[in-house]
């Protein structure tokens, strides 16, 4: 058994990353059965609706799961009273410095695991007693910095004392083992969720992740706005015209946030946004998380056995 595997109670060293209005109790709590660690999206969800979430999580599962915290979010020390009060000791977070609940978290046994872009800000996370990192690098879908997961997560694993999983363009064994290769103790996934059948997202717009080839995303977003990867479509090259023209960040926030939900909610696939990573190329079908878990660590030794024989 690995260092993530015992200091987090889970069978396979595998993240379901929190997918902000997708990772919801159903897809949390089949990857937690799965034996992966699922983590609950908090972002956008008022305390009461996380409590009924932790709630409806903890009916299906039995197995540890986290909550992801977005820590530019004005709601998290209210988020982080429904945590304790029911009991997750994950936590993960993102977009902020999880500093000032550091010592409410560690007092009440919570494991905090911060996404993180770079080695400065992976070292001051390790310095705040955070206990675990993702190294997430810009092939992922969603919000994402510059570095690729290829070249950030050995300067990470060098530069820290603590485990480092790697996020980023993996959706196979091949690119768990990769990883591995890297110094990475686990691996977090996110596009490869969205196809599965637990994913909440509609049909249509899985399909459209299915369809979706190694060059079908790009990142906008880098002028005015907060850099994030998704499908090239209309709605895409029109966020990226009002960006370099006339459209101010508060233009831009609100065009995304009407096109996430048009995606998510309505699956639409013109007009919605489709936030994916590159590796969504590798991706054929739909399939339920227990196959997908299963099948990643059935690769992932394939894989390592082939190495041996080379
Ligand atoms: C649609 C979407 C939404 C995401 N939202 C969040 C989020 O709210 N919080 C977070 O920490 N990460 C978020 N991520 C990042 C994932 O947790 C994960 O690190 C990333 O998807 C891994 O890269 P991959 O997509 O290549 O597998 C999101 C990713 C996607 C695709």
């Amino acid at each position: 058994m690995g260092i993530i595997e015992n200091l987090l109670g889970i069978k396979y060293p595998l993240f379901q990353g929190g997918m902000t209005m997708i990772a919801n109790y159903k897809l949390v709590s089949a990857v937690s059965n799965a034996g992966g660690l699922g983590i609950l999206a908090s972002a956008g969800l008022t305390k009461d609706e996380l409590r009924a979430e932790i709630k409806k999580t903890k009916e299906l599962t039995k197995n540890p799961f986290a909550v992801n915290l977005m820590l530019m979010n004005k709601n998290i020390p209210e988020l982080i009273d429904v945590i304790i009060e029911e009991s997750v000791k994950i936590v993960s977070t993102g977009a902020g410095t999880p500093k000032p609940y550091m010592e409410k978290l560690k007092e009440n046994n919570i494991k905090v695991i911060a996404v993180i872009p770079n080695v400065k800000v992976a070292k001051k996370m390790e310095d705040i007693g955070v206990d675990i990192v993702v190294a997430e690098g810009g092939e992922s879908g969603g919000h994402v910095g510059e570095t690729t997961t290829l070249s950030l997560v050995p300067q990470i694993v060098d530069a820290v004392n603590i485990p480092v999983i790697a996020a980023g363009g993996i959706a196979d064994g091949r690119g768990i083992a990769a990883a591995f290769s890297l110094g990475a103790k686990g691996v977090q996934l996110g596009t490869l969720f969205l196809t599965t059948e637990e994913c909440v997202i509609p049909n249509s717009i899985k399909q459209a992740i299915i369809d979706a080839v190694d060059t079908s995303t790009t990142v906008v977003g880098r002028q005015k706005g907060i850099p994030f990867r998704s499908i090239k479509n209309d709605i895409l090259q029109k966020y990226y015209n009002l960006e370099l023209g006339e459209g101010t960040k508060e233009d831009l926030d609100r065009l995304k946030n009407e096109a996430l939900s048009a995606a998510i909610v309505k699956g639409d696939s013109e007009n919605g946004l489709i936030m994916v990573g590159q590796i969504s190329g590798l991706i054929t079908r739909i399939r339920p998380v227990k196959e997908v878990v299963e099948t990643l660590f059935i690769e992932y030794n394939e894989t390592i056995k082939k190495l041996q024989e080379i």
